[in-house]
């Protein structure tokens, strides 16, 4: 457990899925009508099993919405499957736009629709002439990290600690709610390279750090609070060292080690930064 420099010799590429059928039928595009973004706010009550006061409204989302933000909905029919929705933020100085929400509803996952959310919210962010999409995320729950990573391309250089406070409500943040802050460089070339799912440019494994999470933080939870709480105090610990001295979360695999499942971060310094000085081992 914990950040250990780095002596990979072969980092695995994971090729997205093959676009499944059963979404085929499904049609995204912006969310309009008062009605629809109603359809968002019980999306986001079942899919994040939040009270109604950590909901974000419909008058929250029209407002948003008309000062540029986007809100894009995957319908099934009629029937909201999943949404994407975010507003215009600024980074470093720089107009962005922040990505708050993603979700798909649970019988609609693994086939694609997550990915193709983010897609058309790249698409509708490039039309306005914005190059980047921030947001935030989890980075205990394997799934997000392998999806933003992995599928999408991000990098992270930002760890905040209990981003939305020691105690929010969703069951995802029992062990308080750390976030990685991600940036997705719309048109980089490490974007485009994930999305044309080409393998990556091969990594120099000299110098770069590992962190490992568990497969299933989500079980880990269940079974033992006191172990995720374990698992988060010592990532923490992790990639706040690391970040700190400089490097940049890049990558992240999914690996086995007999029938267990986890998975690893990859951190590295980016081009543009010169190494330092980094201790072996530091946390174990
Ligand atoms: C995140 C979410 C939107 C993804 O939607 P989706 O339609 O299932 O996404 P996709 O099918 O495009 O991709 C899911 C990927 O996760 C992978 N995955 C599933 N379970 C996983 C796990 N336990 N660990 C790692 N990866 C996992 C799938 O294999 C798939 O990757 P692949 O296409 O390379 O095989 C959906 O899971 C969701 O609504 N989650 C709850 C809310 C949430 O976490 N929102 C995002 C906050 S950043």
């Amino acid at each position: 457990m914990g950040v250990n420099k780095a002596s990979v010799s072969d980092f695995k590429y994971h090729r997205p899925t093959v676009d499944a059928t059963k979404t085929s039928g499904i049609t995204i595009r912006p969310i309009e009508t008062v009605a629809e973004m109603r359809a968002v706010e019980q999306l986001e009550k079942e899919v994040w099993g939040i009270p109604d006061l950590d909901v974000v409204p419909v008058t929250h989302l029209v407002a948003t919405k008309a000062a540029g933000g986007v809100l894009l909905g995957a319908f099934d029919r009629d029937a909201l499957a999943g949404f994407v929705y975010g507003f215009v933020g600024l980074e470093d100085g720089e107009l962005a736009h922040h990505s708050h929400m993603l979700a798909v509803k649970p019988a609609y996952r693994n086939f694609n629709l997550g990915y193709k959310l983010k897609l058309a919210q790249r698409d509708a962010v490039l039309a306005q002439g914005i190059k980047l999409i921030t947001w935030t995320f989890d980075p205990l729950q394997s799934l997000n990290a392998h999806f933003n990573f992995t599928k999408l391309g991000v990098i992270s250089n930002r760890y905040l600690i209990d981003f939305y406070g020691a105690e929010a409500s969703s069951f995802l943040h029992q062990s308080g709610t750390d976030r990685l802050w991600v940036k997705w460089v719309l048109t980089s070339e490490r974007v485009i390279q994930r999305l044309n799912a080409e393998p990556p440019n091969p990594e120099d494994p000299a110098g770069k750090l590992l962190v490992e999470i568990p497969g299933n933080i989500n079980a880990v939870q269940e079974e033992s609070p006191e172990r995720a709480r374990d698992w988060r105090k010592r990532t923490q610990a992790a990639f706040t060292a690391a970040i700190d001295k400089g490097y940049t979360v890049l990558d992240f695999y999914r690996e086995t080690r007999g029938d267990e499942k986890f998975g690893v971060y990859i951190l590295g310094y980016q081009s543009n930064t010169q190494p330092g000085e980094v201790s072996q081992s530091i946390t174990s």
